[in-house]
């Protein structure tokens, strides 16, 4: 197993150009299971998350005729296993297109993960209200339709995935489906613009209530996915916390407008020009409040590298406060945080954070992909080494995380354990 080790202390400026998005992609690479059609992908992120998507869809009998290319003229199963849906929660994607297809689905439920619960009730009420008969057994989801049927589905909280997986059932449904309450998210106003180039008539995507038309059929799709808002925003905090000056290209305006009024509180320059945004920070930054929620609320898959930086702020101007409203325990990055010097108290979903002059390198281990983030962050900016265990953490969103941190005038390398 590898480490990344990190010798900190360096300022870091340049330009990177961000890949394209992890959360866009794997709902996207599940419309290959709603059509007979070829669905081609122009630019799939090179994350390992990535990878385990693949190999559940070519489980169930999606072909990639070449890289990017997806073919699933019939499918082969309808199972998607333990195995993989523990490995990768996403693996519920596949759910809607399944029933919707074929009429059929066996889904492993995901059970809880390191940052919360993570409950699917509303991937699973939505469903049955497309009339889906859902039976829970043996911790597999068995789902059945033998043609779902458009409703109002009204979501009892905006989820990103649920929103997602009912718009793509919906699509092969009959007649008319309306989602209240849909999350609001990119991803999902991206999952709209490629279902409309495969032929559904959709509208209201980026509010809350997305209409959909079923259609019998869908086209296929040739699509660029769009820049990973939440490796972006990592960049840009790897600016703001070393005093850095960094420009990120690909850029999709309107889509961290909450992050980035954060960080000028903090004290940076934000420049927005064209598909670019630039972060210069100036040290020490100032202490903040945040909270999370959903979008166009500030994201909570920018919460932990926030407070990495907020550990370093200027503690004569106050104290910093982070509040976590989406996921019950995505605060393990505190502890590993605190083993570095930071001054982090923790009381249920409030982290009140006292800013520190400096942060000393330590080990520290990864509990899921954002905390390690949060740890390289705080790497980059301690006084010696740091060295990140348990790396495949970021390795599942994180596409060449070192290469770009060293263009960019950090001392990053990994090694075996
Ligand atoms: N929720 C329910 N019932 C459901 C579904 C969700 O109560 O049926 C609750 C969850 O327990 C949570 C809240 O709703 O408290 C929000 O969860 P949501 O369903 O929106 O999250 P998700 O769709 O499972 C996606 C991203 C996450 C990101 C969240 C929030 C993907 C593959 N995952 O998860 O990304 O944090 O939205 O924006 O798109 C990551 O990339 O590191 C990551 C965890």
């Amino acid at each position: 197993m590898d480490s990344l080790w990190i010798e900190g202390g360096r300022r870091l400026q340049g330009e990177v150009e961000v890949p394209a998005s992890k959360n866009a992609s794997l709902p996207l690479l599940c419309l290959s299971l709603l059509t007979a059609k070829p669905v081609r992908f122009r630019n799939l992120p090179g994350v390992s998350d990535i990878q385990s998507m693949r190999n559940l869809l070519g489980s169930l009998g999606v072909q990639e005729l070449e890289p990017g290319l997806f073919s699933a003229e019939k499918l082969t199963s309808v199972k998607a296993g333990y195995d993989i849906v523990r490995k990768m929660r996403a693996s519920i994607l596949v759910l809607g297109p399944l029933v919707a297809r074929e009429g059929r689905a066996e889904v492993s439920l995901p059970g809880g993960c390191a940052i919360g619960e993570r409950p699917v009730d509303i991937h699973l009420t939505g469903l049955e209200l497309l009339g889906a008969k859902i039976k829970l057994e043996g911790g597999y989801i068995f789902a059945e339709a033998k043609r779902l049927k458009g409703n109002h589905l009204p979501l009892h909280f905006p989820t990103v995935t649920g929103t997602i997986n009912l718009m793509m059932a919906a699509s092969l449904a009959e007649g008319e489906t309306l989602i209240s309450n849909a999350a609001r998210e990119p991803e999902v106003v991206e999952m709209a613009e490629a279902l409309r180039q495969m032929g559904v008539t959709l509208e209201g995507e980026g509010t809350s209530n997305i209409k959909i038309q079923g259609r019998s059929e869908l086209n296929g799709l040739d699509w660029k996915i769009q820049c990973d808002r939440i490796q972006l925003i990592t960049y840009l905090t790897a600016a703001a916390i070393t005093g850095g000056d960094i420009s990120c290209r690909s850029y999709r305006k309107g889509t961290i407008d909450a992050v980035v009024s954060k960080l000028r509180e903090m004290g940076c320059a934000v420049t927005e020009i064209g598909d670019q945004v630039r972060v210069q920070s100036k040290l020490p930054l100032k202490p903040i409040s945040i909270e999370t929620g959903p979008f166009p609320e500030f994201p909570t898959d920018a919460q932990a590298q926030f407070m990495a930086c907020l550990s370093l702020a200027d503690p004569a101007a106050g104290l910093s406060r982070m509040r976590e409203t989406i996921f019950e325990n995505r605060f393990q990055h505190v502890s590993e945080l605190g083993r570095m010097g930071a001054q982090i108290r923790l009381r249920g979903n409030l982290a009140t954070i006292r800013g520190v002059p400096k942060l000393s390198g330590a080990a520290v281990m990864a509990s899921d992909l954002r905390a390690s983030a949060s740890l390289v962050l705080a790497g980059l900016a301690a006084e010696g080494k740091t060295q990140v265990l348990r790396v495949y953490h970021l390795d599942r969103g994180y596409e060449q995380l070192e290469e770009n941190l060293n263009r960019l005038g950090a001392k990053v390398w990994r090694a075996p354990q």
